[in-house]
C-alpha cells in the first residue's frame, strides 16, 4: 500500500543526485572551455574568495576554491569569450536538504550557510545564481542582489532564507527565472514584480503572500513572458472573480494548489488558451461541474482539482472534453471532492490522450464502463472510495500501459478472472476491495500472471479459501494486503521466502492457522499485521518491524523479558486477544520509539511496573482485560505524549489522584471494572482540558461528582456508574460543551471526514450476532451515572444537552420531577430513569423526541396519565413504566381514575410491590444491553473526537507524515493509505470489543 509513498521518497532522495549531475555537467562544460580560454579574471577571483569567506562551509563543498584560476572551481561557470564568471551553481552540492527534511541522517551538515557576501557585486557579469538547497538559517535575502543586473536566472529555493523578500529584486529586468520556492519569507506587496518585465518562470511558493491577498493577481498580470507561474501555498485568500484584461498570452503552467480561496473557479482561467497544466488542488474550490467550461480547455494537459469541493455529474465532465475535436488532456484529477453520477461509457473513450484518471474518494456509482478498454495510454486508473458497482469489464485488461490499478472500497459484484488482468504486463500496483464482500477471485489455479506487481492489496473479497497460487511468482511484491478475504490455510512458503523484502504485510481477518515459522525474517517491515487469524504457538519478534499486529489469534506463552532488544525499533505493538500470559517486561519501558501498546484480553498478571519514564512518544497504552492488580505506577503520567490510558476489567485498586495528577494530555481515560477508590480527582475538570472519554465504571469511588468535570469542553462520554458516588448531580453538567453543539467542521475536514464516515460501519460482535451500526453522531454522547447514591432533582440544566444520546441515572436515589423540558434532548436515544425515587408526571414534552427508542421510568412515584401520541405510540412495552402505582392509561392495564376513586388506586399501589422481586432477573438482562450501548457509544466515540476534536491527533505520526510529507501528485494514492491506515486503527480499536 505504501510503494506510491516509497517511490515518492525515493523520488525526493534522487531530486537532488540528478540535480546534481546537471550543474556538475554545466560546470565540466563551462571548465573544458576557459581550458582555451585566459583563466579568470583577477577582480572576480577576489570577489569569490571574499564571498567564500563569509560562507560557512562544514564539509568541505567548496574546497576546490584555491588557485588562481577561478574558472575551474567547482561550481563556477566563465563566459567562452571574456573569463568573466557568468554562472555560480551552488545549489544541491550534497545532501543538505536530504537532511534537513529528515530523508538522510541529520549527521554532519553538509550544508552552505553563513552570509552572502556583497562582494558578489564585483560579479559584473553574473547572469546565474543558484543557491537552493542549502541553509541560510532564516537570514534575509541581501537587497544588493537587486543590482546583479545581468542576471537572469536566480534560485533561492530551499535555502532557508527568511524575511521580507526585498523589493529590490524587482531592478531585475533582464531576470528570466525567479525561484523563492520554500522560504520562510513573505512580502508585504508584490508591486516590484512589475520591474521583472523579461520573467517566464516564477515560483513563490509557501512564501507567505497573505499581505499581497488582494491585488497579487493585477501585479502578475503585469508580467507578459510569463509562461510558468507556480504559488502553491502562498496562504493566499482571494481568487479575484473578474479581471479586466488578462494578459497570460504565454502562460501554460499555472500552480494555486494548497491556497484557501473559498471560492467558486472564474471563468477567466479558462479564458487562458495557452494553458497546459492547471493545478488547483486542495484549494478550497466550491463548484458544481456545470460551471466550468470544459469546451475551451482543448489544450490542457493536466487539470488537477484533488481535494476540493466540486460536485455535480462526472459524465457532464467527461461529455464537456469531449467537446474538443482532439482532447489533449493527459491527466484529470478529481479525487477527494464530491463528483457524482456515472462514468459514461460513449465519450470516455474520446479522452484518447488520458495517461492518469484519478477519480478516487468522490461519489461516483455505477459500473466501470466497457470502453476504458480504449484508453490505450492510461497508466494509473484511481477509482478507489467511490460508490461504484456491477463486475469489472473484461476490457480493463487491454490496459497495457496501465501501472495502477486502484478499485479499492467499491460495491464489486460478479467474478474477476485472470481475463481481466491478463493484458496488464506494465501492472505494478493492483488494489481492489469489495465493501459488500460480494467479488469473487475465479482464476485457473496454473495461470502466471504477465505483470510483476510490487504491490497487491486485496480486500472484503473472496479470494480464499487457499492462498492464490497465482501470486506465488510475484517476486517483486514489497506491499500485500490480502485481508478479509475468506482465505483458510496455512501460510504458504512464497510467501515467507518474500518476507525479507516486504514493507507491507495486512493478512488479517481471515482463518489462517499454524504456527508462525522460525526462518520468517522482516529486514525492512513497516507493518506485519496478521491479526483476527488462527495462528497459534508462541509469538516471533523481528528486529526491524515497527507495527506488529497480531491481535485475536490464538498465540500463548508470554512476552520475552528482552522484547526492547529484540524489537528495537517497535512503534506500535498490538497483541491484544490472545492467550498470553506472565508479566508485562520492565523492558517494555526501553522501547524508546514505541508509540502505540495494546495488549488487553489476555492473561497477563502480576503488576504494572513503574516502568514508564523513557517513551517521549507514547501515546495508547490499553492494559484492559487482564489480571493486573497493584496500584496505578506514578510513572505512566509522566509520558509526554499520552493521550489514552486503558486499564479497564483488572483487578487494580488504590486511590488514584496522586498517580493521575500528570496525566493532563489525556483524551481517553479508563479505569472502569476495577476496585479503585477514593474521590473523583477534581484536577480531571481543570486540567485535562482534552478528555474526550471518562469511564470509571464499576469502582468504589466514593463522594461528589465533581463540579469541575463540567468545564471539560470536549467531553463526549462521562460514565460513573456502578461506583459509591452521593449528593447531587451538579446542575452545570448541562453546560458540557461537546453535549450542547453539534461539532461544526472547517470545509476541509469535511470532505475528509465526510468520506471517511462512508467508511465508518462500525462492526460489533455481540453474543454471535453481528450488528452494523453505521455512523451517527447523536450515538456518541453518553451520560452513564446509574447505580450510586445520588440524591436530589435531575438538574433543569440537564435539557440543555441537545445532542446527548444516552443518559442513564437509574438505581439512584433521585427525587424531585423529571424536567419539564427533557423534550429539548432531541437526539436521544436512549433514557434511563428507572429505580429511583422521582414522582409527579410523565412530561408531555416527551413525545416529541422523535430519536428516543429505549425508555425507562419503571420504579419510580411517577403519576398521573401517560403521555399519548407521536413517540409515546411507540413505548407499548408496559415494563417501561411498572412500578409507578400512581401512572395510568396505555399501555398498563390501569384505567386512569377520577378523583374519588382512591381506594382501587391504593390496591394497584400493594400489588405492585409483591411484582418487585420478580422483575429482578429482567433487569440484569438490561444491564448487558447497557453495556452493549456503552461499548458501542465509546468506540464511536473514539472516532467522532478523533476526527472531530483532536484532528489527526491519534493517527500514528509516520504515517500523518507520509500524508503531509508528500503533496503532490502521489495525494490520491496517500489517502488511500491513510485511509486503510484508519480502517486499521478503527478496528483495533474495536478489537477489544470484539472478544
Ligand atoms: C561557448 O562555446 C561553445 C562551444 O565551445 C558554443 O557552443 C557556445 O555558443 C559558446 N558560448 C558563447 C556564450 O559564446
Ligand atoms: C502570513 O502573514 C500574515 C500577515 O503578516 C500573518 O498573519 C500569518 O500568520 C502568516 N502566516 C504564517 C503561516 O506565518
Amino acid at each position: 500500500m505504501v510503494s506510491m509513498a516509497n517511490s515518492c521518497f525515493q523520488l525526493l532522495l534522487f531530486l537532488p543526485l540528478f540535480l546534481m549531475f546537471v550543474s556538475l555537467e554545466a560546470s565540466r562544460f563551462s571548465s573544458n572551455s576557459s581550458n582555451s580560454k585566459p583563466s579568470c579574471i583577477e577582480i572576480e577571483r577576489k570577489a569569490l574568495v571574499e564571498f567564500k569567506k563569509g560562507l560557512t562551509d562544514p564539509s568541505g563543498l567548496l574546497s576546490s576554491w584555491v588557485g588562481n584560476d577561478c574558472c575551474t572551481w567547482m561550481g563556477i561557470g566563465c563566459s567562452n569569450q571574456t573569463g568573466n564568471v557568468v554562472a555560480l551553481e551552488l545549489g544541491n552540492l550534497g545532501d543538505c536538504y536530504d537532511k534537513k527534511i529528515g530523508y538522510a541522517p541529520a549527521t554532519n551538515s553538509s550544508c552552505l550557510g553563513g552570509e552572502v557576501s556583497s562582494s558578489l557585486l564585483n560579479l559584473k557579469y553574473l547572469n546565474y545564481l543558484d543557491l537552493s538547497m542549502n541553509d541560510f538559517q532564516g537570514i534575509t535575502i541581501p537587497n544588493f542582489l537587486g543590482s546583479l543586473e545581468k542576471l537572469s536566472y536566480l534560485d533561492l529555493s530551499y535555502a532557508s532564507f527568511g524575511g521580507m523578500i526585498p523589493p529590490h529584486l524587482g531592478n531585475l529586468s533582464n531576470l528570466h527565472h525567479l525561484d523563492l520556492f520554500a522560504l520562510s519569507s513573505w512580502v508585504s506587496n508584490l508591486n516590484w514584480l512589475v520591474g521583472l518585465s523579461s520573467l517566464r518562470y516564477l515560483n513563490l511558493g509557501y512564501v507567505n503572500l497573505t499581505l499581497a491577498s488582494t491585488n497579487w493577481l493585477q501585479a502578475l498580470n503585469m508580467l507578459p513572458s510569463l509562461s510558468e507561474l507556480r504559488l502553491q501555498n502562498c496562504e493566499l485568500h482571494s481568487l479575484p472573480h473578474s479581471v479586466p484584461n488578462i494578459n497570460f498570452t504565454s502562460l501554460s503552467v499555472l500552480d494555486l494548489s494548497d491556497n484557501n480561496f473559498n471560492s467558486s473557479i472564474p471563468q477567466w482561467l479558462f479564458n487562458i488558451s495557452s494553458l497546459l497544466d492547471l493545478y488547483l488542488s486542495l484549494s478550497y474550490m466550491k463548484a458544481p461541474i456545470s460551471d466550468i467550461q470544459w469546451g475551451n480547455l482543448c489544450n490542457l494537459r493536466t487539470l488537477d482539482l484533488f481535494g476540493n469541493q466540486i460536485n455535480g455529474d462526472i459524465s457532464e465532465l467527461i461529455r464537456g472534453l469531449v467537446e474538443c475535436s482532439n482532447s489533449s488532456l493527459e491527466e484529470l484529477s478529481l479525487g477527494s471532492n464530491q463528483v457524482s453520477g456515472q462514468l459514461p461509457d460513449y465519450s470516455l473513450a474520446h479522452l484518447q490522450n488520458l495517461r492518469n484518471l484519478l477519480l478516487s474518494n468522490n461519489l461516483i456509482s455505477g459500473p466501470i464502463p466497457a470502453s476504458i478498454g480504449r484508453l490505450s495510454k492510461l497508466e494509473i486508473l484511481h477509482l478507489s472510495f467511490n460508490q461504484m458497482n456491477g463486475s469489472i469489464p473484461d476490457s480493463v485488461g487491454k490496459l497495457a500501459n496501465l501501472n495502477v490499478l486502484a478499485l479499492y472500497n467499491n460495491y464489486w459484484e460478479g467474478a474477476l478472472s485472470q481475463n481481466h488482468l491478463q493484458g496488464l504486463t506494465k501492472l505494478l500496483s493492483f488494489t481492489i476491495s469489495s465493501s459488500n464482500n460480494s467479488l469473487i477471485f475465479n482464476m485457473s489455479h496454473e495461470w502466471v500472471p504477465p505483470f510483476s506487481l510490487t504491490e497487491i492489496a486485496i480486500r472484503n473479497c473472496q479470494l480464499g479459501p487457499i492462498f492464490p497460487a497465482w501470486l506465488s511468482n510475484q517476486k517483486l511484491l514489497v506491499d500485500i494486503t490480502l485481508a478479509d478475504a475468506a482465505i483458510s490455510d496455512t501460510i504458504p512458503y512464497w510467501l515467507w521466502e518474500l518476507s525479507p523484502q516486504i514493507y507491507w504485510l495486512d493478512l488479517s481477518y481471515n482463518r489462517i492457522h499454524g504456527m508462525l515459522p522460525n526462518s520468517l525474517v522482516f529486514l525492512s517491515a513497516f507493518l506485519v499485521d496478521l491479526s483476527f487469524n488462527r495462528l497459534e504457538g508462541s509469538l516471533l519478534f523481528w528486529p526491524d518491524a515497527s507495527n506488529l499486529l497480531l491481535a485475536s489469534n490464538l498465540f500463548s506463552g508470554s512476552i520475552p523479558m528482552t522484547i526492547s532488544q529484540m524489537m528495537p525499533s517497535l512503534e506500535v505493538l498490538d497483541l491484544s486477544g490472545n492467550f498470553l500470559n506472565g508479566s508485562i517486561p520492565l523492558s517494555i519501558g526501553k522501547m524508546k520509539r514505541l508509540e502505540m501498546l495494546y495488549l488487553s484480553n489476555n492473561h497477563f498478571s502480576g503488576r504494572i511496573h513503574d516502568q514508564w519514564r523513557d517513551l517521549p512518544n507514547l501515546e495508547i497504552i490499553d492494559l484492559s482485560k487482564n489480571n493486573l492488580h497493584g496500584e496505578i505506577p506514578g510513572s505512566i503520567c509522566s509520558l509526554p505524549s499520552l493521550s489514552w490510558l486503558k486499564l479497564s476489567s483488572n483487578n487494580l485498586s488504590g486511590e488514584v489522584s496522586f498517580a493521575l495528577q500528570k496525566c493532563k494530555g489525556l483524551t481517553m481515560l479508563d479505569l472502569g471494572e476495577n476496585r479503585f477508590y477514593g474521590n473523583i480527582p477534581k484536577y480531571i475538570g481543570q486540567s485535562f482540558s482534552s478528555l474526550l472519554e471518562l469511564r470509571i465504571r464499576d469502582n468504589m469511588f466514593s463522594g461528589n461528582i465533581p463540579a469541575q468535570l463540567c468545564s471539560l469542553a470536549h467531553l463526549h462520554i462521562l460514565d460513573l456508574a456502578l461506583n459509591n458516588l452521593s449528593g447531587s448531580i451538579p446542575s452545570c453538567l448541562g453546560k458540557l460543551g461537546a453535549l450542547n453543539s453539534m461539532i461544526s467542521y472547517s470545509p476541509h475536514q469535511l470532505s475528509l471526514s465526510d468520506a471517511i464516515y462512508q467508511q465508518m460501519e462500525m462492526e460489533l460482535v455481540v453474543k454471535g450476532r453481528q450488528l452494523i451500526y453505521t455512523f451517527t453522531l447523536e450515538l456518541v454522547n453518553i451520560i452513564d451515572l446509574s447505580s450510586n447514591n445520588l440524591q436530589g432533582e435531575i438538574p433543569e440544566l440537564i435539557t440543555n444537552l441537545s445532542t446527548l444520546g444516552t443518559l442513564n441515572l437509574s438505581h439512584n436515589r433521585l427525587t424531585g420531577k423529571i424536567p419539564e423540558k427533557i423534550g429539548g434532548l432531541q437526539r436521544l436515544e436512549t433514557l434511563d430513569l428507572s429505580c429511583n425515587h422521582l414522582s409527579g408526571p410523565i412530561p408531555s414534552t416527551m413525545s416529541s423526541m422523535t430519536s428516543l427508542n429505549n425508555l425507562n421510568l419503571s420504579f419510580n412515584n411517577l403519576s398521573g396519565p401517560i403521555p399519548s401520541g407521536n413517540q409515546f405510540e411507540t413505548f407499548i412495552d408496559p415494563s417501561i413504566y411498572e412500578g409507578n402505582p400512581e401512572l395510568c392509561g396505555p399501555p398498563l392495564s390501569t384505567k386512569c381514575l377520577m378523583p374519588n376513586d382512591r381506594d382501587a388506586d391504593a390496591n394497584q399501589h400493594a400489588k405492585a410491590h409483591k411484582d418487585e422481586d420478580e422483575n429482578e432477573d429482567e433487569n440484569e438482562n438490561e444491564n448487558e444491553n447497557d453495556n452493549l450501548g456503552f461499548y458501542l457509544g465509546m468506540a464511536l466515540g473514539f472516532v467522532v473526537g478523533f476526527w472531530a476534536v483532536c484532528g489527526s491527533l491519534m493517527l500514528k505520526k509516520s504515517w500523518r507524515y507520509t500524508y503531509f510529507g508528500c503533496v503532490d501528485k502521489m495525494k490520491d494514492w496517500l489517502f488511500v493509505v491513510v485511509m486503510v491506515n484508519l480502517n486499521r486503527l478503527r478496528r483495533r480499536m474495536m478489537g477489544a470489543e470484539h472478544n
